[in-house]
């Protein structure tokens, strides 16, 4: 059988003609038999491949991969990437918990990310021995200042600049502009720094930038690094060395690519295995440029270059029905599911997991929730599909699960890992006694 788990492509695939999809070496009907649908699929395979892409492309110098946690924060998947050498990008206290409990020896390759610590989870980091506090204001440095006093721990911090640069990407995930709640302007950062000198339980160890998600060039990269970089510079001349510079997250995905067959194999299109691997080595190359001779560590938060593609939802369809002119497949996924699609208009490829033969029609793909935001597709032109079959709403590995909610009591999915030829359960289906069980009446 056709083999495609490889870094670049994505894991979900047909594998021989008139076969049905598979994740690596895993067939997806197998999967929904074990633990039903809704059922979110990942392939661990693909998750380290991709940390892997990084770490390469890196190489070269100092560096760290802090995976961005809010990305997909399933435990298994956090011990996977800790096992391979990943650190982490948290912006809660529940997200460091969560690192924690599924990898305790990776505490200190934590950043905190966020712009609104509170003091107990300030302590919690602290506490922890995290490797750097991202702080996004005056308020939160001192209130860092004085939990690191009275705790008598040092706290290593980097201020998040606003390097005032346009990414190109939907307005809700765009974090780059002065206009934006994020960071300090980069202006100011200097006389911060400077002033944090005086202060014992402070070190001044990195300074941290993230202009946005889901960002498909390299350029807005490396134009908020230089920007940063020069702020080093400027610093060093002034005394302060910094160890670090955190260059954020971002780096965004292709969910239009095609899904590989028999007979189109993903070499053959474009944007395809290649893409992945160029992309990366285009995003480190900017990177490098824009560092000019910084010659400290280099950390980096990507979440979704790393997740999505490995993900997808997989679901089964209820019914099929006619309104007026629009044909609406409904499945037993909803929004609560996914909410990508509802919240940014996202295009999420769906891919049948026996295509049936015959003339491809347009149809909406939607929910059972009452809402008409309560869709995965419009018009999308999909083969023949009758009630009972599977479908995969796929690049779902990224912010999938994540945002998912119990909207309409809807107990969540269950999660399953596939890791070559095996596939385990890493979060039970969720019931409606969980839903229940914090109440009171
Ligand atoms: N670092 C910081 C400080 C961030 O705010 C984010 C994402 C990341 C790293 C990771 O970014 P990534 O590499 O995943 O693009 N829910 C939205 C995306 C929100 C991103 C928020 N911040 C979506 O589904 O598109």
């Amino acid at each position: 059988m056709a083999k495609q788990t490889t870094a670049s492509s994505r894991p979900f695939f047909y594998p021989q003609a008139g076969a049905a999809l598979h994740c690596g070496e895993v067939s997806i009907e197998s999967l929904a038999r074990r633990f039903g649908t809704p059922l979110y699929v990942y392939s661990g395979d693909q998750i380290a491949g991709r940390l892997g892409l990084f770490q390469q492309a890196l190489a070269g110098r100092e560096h760290l991969v802090c995976y961005a946690v809010k990305a997909n924060s399933a435990l298994a998947i956090l011990r996977l990437l800790a096992a391979r050498g990943a650190g982490f990008d948290i912006v809660s206290g529940g997200e460091l918990q969560r690192v924690l409990a599924a990898a305790p020896e990776a505490a200190s390759r934590v950043v905190f990310s966020g712009a609104g610590k509170t003091e107990a989870e300030i302590d919690l980091a602290l506490q922890s021995g995290i490797l750097q506090f991202n702080v996004e204001s005056e308020a939160e440095l001192k209130l860092l200042a004085a939990r690191a006093r009275k705790l008598k721990v040092r706290a290593r911090f980097a201020l998040r600049v606003n390097p005032d640069v346009f990414a190109e990407t939907h307005p809700y995930i765009s974090t780059g502009l002065s206009e934006h709640k994020f960071g300090i302007a980069i202006d100011r950062a200097r006389a911060i720094y400077k002033e944090a000198a005086n202060e014992r339980w402070l070190e001044a160890h990195g300074v941290s930038v993230h202009i946005g998600s889901q960002i498909r060039s390299a350029g807005p990269f490396g134009a908020a690094v230089a920007r940063v970089a020069g702020l080093v510079r400027t610093l060093r001349r002034a005394g302060i060395a910094l160890k670090a510079i955190d260059a954020g997250g971002g780096l965004g995905i292709d969910y239009h690519a095609l899904v590989a067959t028999a007979t189109q194999p993903v070499h053959a299109q474009k944007n395809g295995p290649c893409d992945a691997t160029v992309k990366v080595a285009e995003y480190a190359a900017a990177l490098e440029e824009a560092l000019g001779g910084f010659d400290g560590r280099l950390l980096i938060e990507p979440g979704r270059f790393l997740v999505a593609p490995a993900g997808a939802l997989v679901a089964r369809v209820l019914y099929v029905k006619r309104n007026g002119k629009k044909t609406f497949v409904i499945t037993d996924a909803a929004m609560n599911d996914l909410i990508r699609p509802a919240l940014y208009q996202a295009w999420h490829e769906i891919a049948p997991v026996r295509p049936r033969a015959g003339r491809p029609r347009a149809v909406d793909v939607v929910g059972p929730v009452c809402e008409s935001g309560d869709f995965f597709a419009h018009d999308r032109k999909l083969a023949p599909i009758a009630p009972g079959d599977l479908l995969t709403v796929l690049d779902a590995g990224a912010y999938g699960m994540a945002q998912s909610s119990n909207y309409n009591s809807r107990p969540r999915p269950a999660e399953a890992l596939v890791e070559g030829a095996k596939a385990r359960l890493i979060r039970r289906r969720e019931t409606v006694a969980d839903l229940l069980a914090p109440e009171l009446l």
